[in-house]
């Protein structure tokens, strides 16, 4: 159970719930997130979104950079399954494909962004797939992960949970959940800089996302 071991992979009920309930919040607040990462894509860029859960992410970026070849990638089957069938109810070609962080299925150098969102507090070895997501990413590629803040403020950890989609009556347990399992089992702003400054990136930025209670970490590869 992810909750109880933040390193175990989804189980399908898992999946389910995370795609139906917390996903969307992520989606909206990540109107910012996608925001950020369309501002650093290319019309024609290739951008894989390592965790990428049930796709919201990656189709938002299609729907918004429709000349971009994204592939979207994730551990759980069924949240790969989930994508593929919501990029084909929406007519977006997007590529998702099972795999694991720690072991890109990819050739070194093949993308232009490397992405991730809420994924890393899962990863067994989070520098060792952050160096994976390095190496997949071609010279002078840009890497930019965002992931909850263990510091993050009470306001904006509640104002996150208020977009899930619960009743009312179950916001403060779930707020509770969140602080203490979700962005309790997560990095906070010290990690982020260690993690980032293991990897050999250039501009790099470690920094909180305003009104969130997310982190982001970023850095360009060498050209
Ligand atoms: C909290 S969800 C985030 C999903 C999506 N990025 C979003 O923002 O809606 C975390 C996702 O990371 C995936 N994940 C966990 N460990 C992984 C790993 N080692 N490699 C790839 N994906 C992983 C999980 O299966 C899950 O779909």
């Amino acid at each position: 159970m992810v909750l109880a071991d933040i390193a175990a992979p989804y189980s399908s009920v898992e999946s389910f719930i995370y795609d139906r309930v917390i996903a969307p919040a992520v989606l909206a607040m990540g109107e910012r997130i996608a925001g950020e990462l369309a501002d650093q894509i290319s019309d024609d860029a290739r951008v894989l979104d390592v965790g990428c859960g049930g796709g919201h992410l990656a189709l938002e970026i299609a729907a918004r950079r429709p000349g971009s070849k994204i592939t979207g990638l994730d551990l759980a089957h069924e949240q790969v399954a989930r994508a593929a069938s919501r990029a084909s109810e929406r007519g977006l070609a997007v590529r998702f494909v099972q795999g694991s962080a720690l072991d890109l299925p990819f050739e070194s150098g093949s993308f232009d962004v490397v992405t991730s969102v809420a994924s890393i507090k899962h990863w067994p070895d989070q520098a060792a797939g952050l160096r994976e997501c390095v190496r997949v990413l071609a010279p002078g590629g840009r890497l930019v992960v965002f992931e909850a803040d263990r510091g993050c403020r009470l306001s904006d950890a509640q104002a996150f949970v208020e977009r899930w989609a619960l009743p009312r009556p179950l916001r403060l347990p779930a707020l509770a959940a969140f602080r203490t399992w979700v962005a309790g089992q997560s990095i906070d702003l010290d990690d982020a800089r260690e993690l980032v400054g293991g990897l050999s990136l250039l501009r790099t930025e470690v920094r909180r996302v305003p009104g969130t209670p997310a982190l982001v970490l970023a850095g360009s590869k060498p050209a």
